[in-house]
């Protein structure tokens, strides 16, 4: 039961939504645009697929997921007292996004608010929501990663412009009761300033320009440690993990990483796969779509970790909704 405006112990979420647009963009299209092929891109990143937005903006489709999460937990949008978007695409900066999303919802006088740590935002977001809930300021979020990377994506370039989908992917998150244990695991966050240049996304209309093989170093010698700290502090073991949800970048990072850490019993998202790096949105989106097919029981414990430009990190063990 929840204590309206009062703290609580801890947080949990209680139901995830994606969505993503219906035009695919394939590996055969990009090479009809770029010097590329698919065995370069599905070897070098594993991506064969991605979406692209016509006529949705981001605050579109943060709508659109946030609608379907709040559908999945059986709530509405008087439900809801806090609305965070993270995003680093969005054209439209004010209104900010929240409130569009929380004004196509009809979700009436939350705290809304955007939040931009890059390809890690959906980490920081929740962090922010669990404490805000546990605080007593906020009583129940919408958590919402929400991208169109294909507004700043320079498909002159065939370094970057092969990566990037549209997508977004939205939690529910609200205080657990006084008996049940906490669902949202303590937060790992933190940055690496010096190292902003190696992925920017600069002036009025500016493209997203990358410096891969150096930020792909830095995930070789960082993210083991970072993301074994996080298990730390949650209190469990990487082979207890039963889902591994990292940001969806190149399954040349995930897979090696999940088998490094000892993360055996867990299912590997392989979204990117399927959808491209959609930075913000790619670990709720991923979450949502291991759910809804049924591949994570409920309950168990599931790794979330982003990390991108910045460099930013963030990440958490949270119980499966
Ligand atoms: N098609 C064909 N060839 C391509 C290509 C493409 N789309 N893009 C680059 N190449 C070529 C390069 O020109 C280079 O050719 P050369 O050896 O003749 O100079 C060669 O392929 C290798 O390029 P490189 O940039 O070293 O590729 P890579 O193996 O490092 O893969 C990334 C590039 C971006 C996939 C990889 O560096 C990466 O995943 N980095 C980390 C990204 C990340 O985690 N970002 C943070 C969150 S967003």
């Amino acid at each position: 039961m929840i204590t309206p405006g009062g703290p609580a112990r801890g947080t949990k979420i209680v139901a995830m939504g994606h969505y993503q647009p219906a035009k695919v963009l394939t590996n055969e299209d990009l090479t009809r645009i770029v010097d590329t092929t698919d065995e370069w891109i599905t070897s070098r990143v594993g991506i064969k697929e991605r979406r692209v937005a016509e006529n949705e903006t981001v605050a579109d489709m943060a709508t659109a997921a946030a609608g379907k999460a709040l559908a999945n937990a059986g709530l509405t949008p008087y439900d809801i007292d806090q609305v965070i978007v993270a995003t680093c695409s969005s054209i439209d900066r004010c209104p900010n996004v929240a409130c569009r999303v929380a004004n196509n919802l009809g979700i009436t006088a939350p705290a809304a608010f955007d939040l931009n740590t890059g390809c890690s935002g959906f980490e920081y977001a929740l962090a922010t929501a669990d404490h805000a809930i546990r605080a007593g300021a906020a009583r129940r979020a919408l958590v919402i990663g929400a991208e169109k990377l294909t507004d700043v994506t320079d498909y002159t370039d065939r370094t970057s412009c092969i990566l990037f989908g549209d997508a977004a992917g939205a939690a529910v998150v609200e205080a657990v009761a006084d008996d049940e244990e906490p669902g949202v695991g303590p937060v790992l966050w933190g940055s690496d300033p010096s190292k902003g240049s190696v992925l920017t996304i600069e002036g009025r209309r500016g493209y997203i320009k990358q410096d891969g093989p150096t930020v792909f170093r830095w995930t070789q010698t960082e993210l083991p440690k970072l993301i074994a700290e996080t298990c730390r502090r949650a209190g469990v073991e990487p082979s207890e993990l039963g889902g591994f949800v990292a940001h969806q970048a190149n399954l040349r990072i995930i897979e090696p990483l999940a088998k490094k850490l000892g993360a055996t019993n867990a299912v590997v998202a392989r979204d990117i796969v399927e959808s491209g790096n959609t930075s913000a949105a790619s670990v709720p989106l991923a979450l949502s779509k291991l759910i809804e097919r049924g591949e994570l029981t409920s309950g168990v414990p599931v790794l979330l970790f982003g990390f991108g430009g910045g460099l930013t990190y963030a990440g958490q063990v949270v119980r499966c909704p």
